[in-house]
């Protein structure tokens, strides 16, 4: 959602806090501010845009001072504009504050405080943190009291991170992820280790209702009791902070070009978790899976892949999960996919099936994730940081981690785990056909809608697909059972429609085939996917020939490869779409 990044040392903060929002741009992005206080003053600075735009035109990198804080927004509560943009301040500008999350009881909040004499200047909910810190510092005098209490009055979801003048930075975090960076004389907080990991891979996973407390002289942790407690240091891998985009334009490129060795990654997993996993998979009564966007994909596509193994799942959609949640009991799991860990929809999904007793497995790419620390066990996608906001390769790697699942569960010896050679070398044909596949973007660009058809396993990839096309092109598209054209859908298409269909040589061809008879007779164009050369298509992206079952690992490729340069020549920022953030911490 957004992002928030604080420095306490001895370097110069704002250099520091405006590399660490440049790596955490893809949390959101619509504006950006950093605060720094020197010799007891606070400095603050703030503008709508991407970082490196909004850094040239106002030098946020040449505040000076030791200390400050940072922050990249995408708007919920307020419009675009510098005003609402972060750090806010309190009305003496003595404290300033950064926020990630919604505070629902804001507009309560706010009425009380105007009531008491302060007055606000932004739209934001988040603003309400100030004046209550202000308030609350006015009545004790005690930053940690301040903190306190504050956190109390808060409902909704938040991390925070505070500076006051008299040179202290403080966080708290509910619900939303704040991370300590552990430097030998300083201190940073974040949302992300990409925050800090140039500079430390010393980490401290805050838990929900902790505070922490950074000043001259110490570090201080407290939950919202007010209690001390102690946390722990991790060291975190430093191949995590390998986000750059090397020789490629766009980090989504270099991530799609990444997938015939990520999938391969994603199968190395700790035997014994793995059997751990597997063992409370396998003793359930009832399996639910749940997920949001491309995860929700990888959960349809799991649903037929455990179904061919004689498993039965139900998948839910995480954001729908509330309203059937009563099927959930003590006999069941809920498996949650998720890339980010931290999706609200999902969380919230988790949380409630928890109440309900259900054991919870997930599947993440981020394993001091919210998520993960709230299942039961839980399997890494190994795949790195993903930073384009669309996902790409975190989608193939759960799904080979699914197949992989499943094989472990089905006890089948023909699967994907003596598949990987085969795979990786089929991925690396797929991804060979780039210059191709940038050729056919160039014809259909300028296409108002695009449809994706397939049947059976190929069906989810459609959606996929037709979600990649929307993220990154903005042009609207649909990803269709290839048999359900017939009962609605052909009312569309007419000369002017392009129509992907994903139509490999397996038992879904003859049935396909006949669709794409019917709409090629109405005028469409079609883009065939296929292992099998077929004069019917005006262009045809030729994938090898692989087992039947694993085709949706290597379709989906050419598929995100087009989302890509569609965006391209439609002059989209492929990276950071507009509107979308990567990871989705409001409900
Ligand atoms: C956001 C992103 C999507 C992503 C979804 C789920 O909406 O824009 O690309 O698929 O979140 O993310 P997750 O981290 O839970 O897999």
């Amino acid at each position: 959602m957004c992002s928030i990044i604080g420095y306490k040392g001895n370097e110069h903060a704002s250099s520091i806090l405006i590399e660490g929002l440049k790596k955490m741009e893809y949390r959101g992005y619509d504006s950006v501010g950093i605060a720094t206080i020197k010799s007891g003053k606070l400095l603050t600075r703030k503008g709508v845009g991407k970082v490196a735009e909004v850094n040239k035109s106002l030098g946020l990198d040449e505040l000076p001072g030791n200390l400050g804080i940072g922050h990249t927004r995408w708007a919920t509560h307020g419009g675009i504009v510098d005003s609402n943009a972060h750090p806010h301040l309190a009305c003496d500008s003595t404290i300033a504050v950064v926020h990630n999350g919604i505070v629902e009881n804001y507009d309560e909040l706010k009425d009380e405080l105007t009531r008491s004499g302060h007055v606000f200047k932004s739209e934001t909910d988040s603003e309400v943190i100030a004046h209550l810190l202000e308030e609350y510092f006015e009545i004790t005098q005690d930053i940690r009291l301040s903190m306190i209490f504050t956190c109390k009055r808060l409902t909704g979801s938040f991390a925070f991170v505070a500076i006051f003048n008299s040179s202290t930075m403080c966080g708290a975090r509910y619900d939303e992820p704040l991370i300590v960076g552990v430097g030998n004389d300083d201190y940073f907080l974040s949302s992300d280790i990409l925050g800090f990991l140039n500079y430390t891979d010393r980490a401290i996973f805050l838990d929900n209702r902790d505070i922490v407390i950074i000043d001259d002289s110490d570090i201080s942790f407290f939950d919202f009791n007010g209690d001390r407690i102690s946390r722990r240091i991790t060291q975190v891998a430093w191949e995590l902070g390998d986000a750059d985009k090397g020789k490629y334009a766009h980090h989504t490129l270099k991530e799609i070009h990444e997938q015939q060795n990520t999938i391969v990654k994603s199968m190395k997993q700790n035997k014994k978790t793995l059997e751990r996993f597997c063992d409370i998979m396998t003793r359930a009564k009832n399996i639910y899976i749940t997920g949001s966007g491309t995860s929700y994909h990888s959960a349809l596509l799991a649903k037929q892949i455990f179904s061919k193994s004689k498993i039965h799942v139900e998948t839910i959609m995480s954001s729908e999960f509330q309203y059937s949640s009563d099927l959930l009991d003590e006999n069941s799991i809920l498996l949650a996919i998720s890339q980010s860990g931290e999706t609200a929809d999902v969380i919230q999904s988790v949380k409630s099936a928890k109440a309900m007793g259900a054991k919870i497995l997930s599947i993440v790419n981020i394993p001091t994730s919210s998520l993960a620390r709230l299942s039961d066990s839980y399997l890494e996608v190994n795949c790195g940081p993903e930073i384009g906001v669309a996902a790409t390769k975190s989608f193939t790697s759960q799904l080979a981690l699914l197949y992989y699942v499943t094989d472990i569960i089905g006890r089948k010896s023909n699967g994907i785990s003596t598949s990987k050679d085969m795979l990786v070398r089929a991925i690396s044909e797929v991804l060979e056909l780039d210059s191709k596949i940038e050729r056919i973007a160039n014809q259909i660009k300028g296409s108002r809608d695009v449809y994706i058809l397939g049947r059976s396993l190929h069906f989810p990839v459609c959606l996929e697909g037709a979600l990649k096309i929307k993220e990154l092109s903005y042009i609207h598209a649909e990803g269709m059972a290839a048999g359900e054209l017939k009962h609605g859908p052909l009312a569309l298409i007419d000369n002017g429609s392009i129509v992907i269909v994903i139509h490999p040589n397996d038992s879904t061809y003859v049935d396909t085939l006949s669709n794409i008879h019917t709409i090629k007779s109405r005028g469409a164009k079609i883009v065939g996917i296929s292992n099998k050369k077929n004069s019917i298509y005006d262009y045809q992206i030729t994938i090898p020939t692989i087992s039947e079952f694993l085709y949706p690992l290597i379709e989906i490729i050419p598929l995100q490869l087009l989302a890509y340069y569609l965006a391209i020549g439609n002059n989209a920022n492929p990276d950071y779409p507009r509107n979308l953030a990567k990871s989705v911490t409001v409900k």
